[in-house]
């Protein structure tokens, strides 16, 4: 401990850090994540430096090579560096030295680890995000495949949770389709300022050396440089970006959650969990626990804290690195690794974890007044004012209720002297299916415009 970290630091410092202080400083238990990044950078970096001079070709490539094989000791695990590196740079730094000898010491030439960590953590978050919209991708097919089954399903619709209108029940599937649509756009266009690099910015103010910044960019395969060496070493911004996106994802993922919890319920009694993806009670034998949409939306907290946590580490820092930067990456690894087993737990929930019970939807809609509009639609088609029509219809509700039937139990003349409009088409316009194939305006959840937006959806899954 004494001996590394004086060897750490240069000739200035005396004596070596008090232990615990050295724990208290040490981010390798966390940014180990960043290792496989940091070597590909550092590879970046030596090919740059011999490229421009600064280094030999020869000594570049006995740097690269090195670097390498720091890569497979560390995929073989025998490579597991402990507090004394501090961080994973150092780790690797160090480990390389020991390896190639005294050319490994070049490696930190034109460079600071300021511009390093950033580099490290937009190549990672890069990786992330492409494995997340992948995600997003499977998650659409199985909603996909499965609103394809459920084109003719019905299901009742709700506003404030109460019976609204009846729906497809594809038409509800595919909102969430929607959903993770603007999820995976948003990513993408997050992904464009994430992929800057900020290698070259040095500690703050660039370097002395003839470094050639586009070309470390280009083989890491950056879109482009930060132009200000001050902004490209403190800049965060992309990483709040991220999880200002993967706060949205988790919201969609917590809503559908939440639906699937009350339509799992026996007073809903919508779908059936089945035994792969739900869990008993150790005192209660009757029960069938949603766990998995429960956990999902018990964990959209932690990234929504993420969040929060990041806007608030950046607001007071001045320009430029602060070593309160550190603490972007656990905030960062976590909420990756959330959204990651949240979609993946999702996906399968939904592929193959649950069913719907179709008869009773499509009976429960036929046992409520949710097709009051369209009484009031069918006057407003005979010439009666709209909101004459609205008013009437509320009258009807509330006999009926108060007679407790339902609106299909009403016979003709008890119609006819509702008003004289009605006539026998009366009952077929009020038939459920009916009622959900007539909002065929673009967008509704008639069939017809339900198969369209299907089939729109399986094309936009080809999008790249
Ligand atoms: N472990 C550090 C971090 O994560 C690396 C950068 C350290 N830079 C410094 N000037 N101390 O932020």
């Amino acid at each position: 401990m004494t001996q590394s970290s004086s060897q750490t630091w240069s000739q200035r410092f005396e004596s070596a850090l008090h232990p615990a202080i050295a724990q208290f400083n040490a981010s390798i238990f966390f940014d180990i994540e960043l290792i496989e990044y940091d070597i590909t950078g550092s590879q970046a970096h030596a090919q740059m430096l011999a490229h421009t001079g600064i280094i030999s070709v020869e000594e570049g490539e006995q740097l690269v090579k090195g670097l390498e094989q720091v890569r497979q000791e560390y995929r073989q695990g025998q490579f597991t560096p402990g507090v004394d590196a501090e961080d994973v740079h150092f780790a690797v730094e160090r480990r390389l030295t020991e390896l190639v000898g005294d050319v490994g010491k070049k490696l930190h030439t034109a460079r600071s680890r300021n511009d390093q960590v950033g580099t490290d953590t937009r190549l990672y978050l890069r990786s992330q995000i492409e494995q997340i919209r992948g995600q997003l991708r499977q998650f659409q097919t199985v909603m996909i495949d499965l609103a394809d089954q459920h084109v003719e399903t019905l299901i009742p619709g709700y506003t404030h949770l109460q019976r609204a209108q009846p729906l497809s029940l594809a038409h509800h599937l595919l909102a969430y389709v929607a959903m993770t649509q603007r999820d995976w756009e948003r990513l993408g266009d997050v992904y464009r300022r994430v992929n800057i690099s900020p290698l070259g910015s040095g500690a703050l103010a660039g370097t002395t050396f003839p470094i050639d910044r586009h070309y470390t960019a280009k083989l890491l395969g950056f879109d482009d440089v930060y132009s200000n060496s001050l902004d490209g070493v403190s800049d965060r911004d992309f990483a709040i970006e991220f999880l200002a996106a993967a706060s949205v994802i988790m919201v969609h993922l917590s809503r559908l959650s939440e639906e699937i919890i009350l339509w799992a319920s026996e007073e809903f009694g919508f779908v059936t969990l089945k035994d792969n993806c739900s869990t008993g009670s150790s005192i209660m034998p009757q029960k069938k626990n949603p766990d998995v949409p429960e956990l999902v939306r018990g964990k959209t907290g932690r990234v929504f804290g993420h969040l929060q946590a990041l806007l608030t580490l950046m607001k007071g820092l001045p320009l430029a690195y602060n070593k309160d930067l550190q603490e972007d990456k656990e905030a960062l690894f976590d909420a990756v690794k959330t959204v990651q087993g949240c979609l993946e737990a999702m996906t399968i929930l939904m592929a193959e974890g649950l069913e719907f019970r179709t008869a009773r939807l499509n009976s429960a809609v036929a046992e409520d007044f949710s097709n009051a509009t369209d009484v009031a639609d069918y006057l407003a088609t005979k010439g009666v004012p709209f909101r004459e029509a609205y008013n009437l219809v509320g009258k009807v509700v509330k006999t009926s209720l108060a007679a407790g039937k339902l609106l299909k139990d009403l016979t003709l003349e008890e119609w006819q002297a509702l008003h004289p409009a009605f006539e026998q088409d009366i009952y077929g316009a009020i038939a459920p299916q009916q009622v959900v194939s007539a909002r065929n305006s673009y967008g509704g959840t008639g069939f017809e415009q339900v198969r369209q937006a299907l089939q729109q959806a399986r094309q936009r899954l080809g999008d790249v």
